[in-house]
């Protein structure tokens, strides 16, 4: 049985018997006015942060969410959307598929916004999406990608760059991990399955985006998520995973490279109103700038002494340079 296939099984089951622990879920429950996730929604959360956010949402955009889980973030984008069809759940697991058609009917019992039909849910595959070229303008994945080896997670975000219309957005969520696994842990399927061994370093992860010619990134959200311990795995170190929220926007790739947000800023201190660099950067005076790495690395060549430059927060909330 192939990683792949016993990755279905493990959420075929996870489908049939709900299991609160599987993922761990670093987002409290949402609150939102008129927003009732439902019990078994919430009991199916299978994610490690949030792919929703109002600012994504604005223009009726049509999204689409790859690996539906019990439905929980499809619920939360409908609650900004509100269209017929607006959202596209895919999911490869029949009995996923199932539990979450039976989970929307439970959600427009408790919310008087919400339609079932607000949802289309399609069996597909995230590495082959049964979706056209350049039709979507929010695709989203939540614990999904991290599951994949190389070869898969480059077909899986080569689908999304693929049905992303220009200039639209993938976010997703996903574990990450800093330190390097061992062949053991990394080859164990049911540990990949879990969420718990494919994750990779956050600059390999956003390389992966890039690559495939996403011309923006923003990292948005940097959280705790698992240990994996020497006790318990196998593990002669103790292993510190983390989960990141992330978008990669389908911008044109700059002819200097990407622009990748990871949460800095610049503040210029200097004598005048503000500091121009001819490069289409204005730094008005002790107003922090947002900038990507690369305008960091460019600001910070200039050796001055009147900018100041704080480190990734990992918090980008946009604005800025670029
Ligand atoms: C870790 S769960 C995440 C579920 C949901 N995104 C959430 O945050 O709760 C992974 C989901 O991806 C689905 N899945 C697994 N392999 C897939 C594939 N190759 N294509 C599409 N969906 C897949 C599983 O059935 C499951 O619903």
């Amino acid at each position: 049985m192939s990683y792949l296939e016993a990755t279905q099984n493990l959420y075929k089951e996870a489908a049939l018997t709900p299991d609160v622990g599987l993922c761990c879920t670093t987002n409290p429950v949402w609150e939102l006015p008129g927003l009732q996730i439902p019990r078994n929604m919430q009991d199916m959360n299978y994610g490690c942060g949030s792919t929703v956010r109002a600012r994504d949402l604005t223009n009726n955009p049509k999204i689409l969410y790859v690996g539906v889980g019990g439905g929980m973030e499809l619920l939360q984008f409908s609650y900004f959307n509100r269209q017929k069809g607006g959202v596209i759940g895919i999911d490869i697991v029949d009995e996923m598929l199932e539990a979450s058609r039976k989970n929307f009917i439970e959600a427009e019992a408790q919310n008087s916004w919400f339609k079932r039909d607000f949802v289309d849910l399609i069996k597909g595959d995230a590495l082959n999406l049964p979706i056209e070229d350049n039709s979507i303008d929010v695709a989203a994945q939540n614990c999904l990608f991290n599951i994949f080896k190389t070869d898969d997670l480059k077909q899986a975000i080569a689908e999304m760059y693929r049905v992303l219309k220009p200039h639209g957005k993938l976010v997703m969520s996903d574990p990450t991990c800093e330190q390097t696994m061992n062949k053991t842990l990394r080859n164990d399927d049911r540990l990949r399955a879990l969420c718990l061994s494919g994750s990779i370093p956050i600059a390999e992860y956003t390389k992966m985006l890039t690559d495939a010619g996403f011309g923006t990134i923003e990292i948005r959200a940097r959280k705790p998520y698992r240990i994996l311990d020497p006790k318990h795995y196998a593990t002669d170190e103790l292993i510190y995973i983390e989960s990141i929220e992330v978008a990669a926007i389908k911008d044109p790739m700059p002819y200097d490279g990407p622009c990748v947000f990871t949460g800095k800023a610049a503040i210029y201190y200097g004598d005048d109103d503000y500091f121009d660099d001819n490069a289409g950067h204005i730094l008005l005076k002790n107003q922090p700038l947002a900038i990507c790495d690369k305008t960091s690395g460019a600001l910070q060549a200039l050796k001055r002494d009147d900018i100041y430059f704080s480190e990734s927060t990992f918090h980008y909330d946009g604005g800025g340079c670029c």
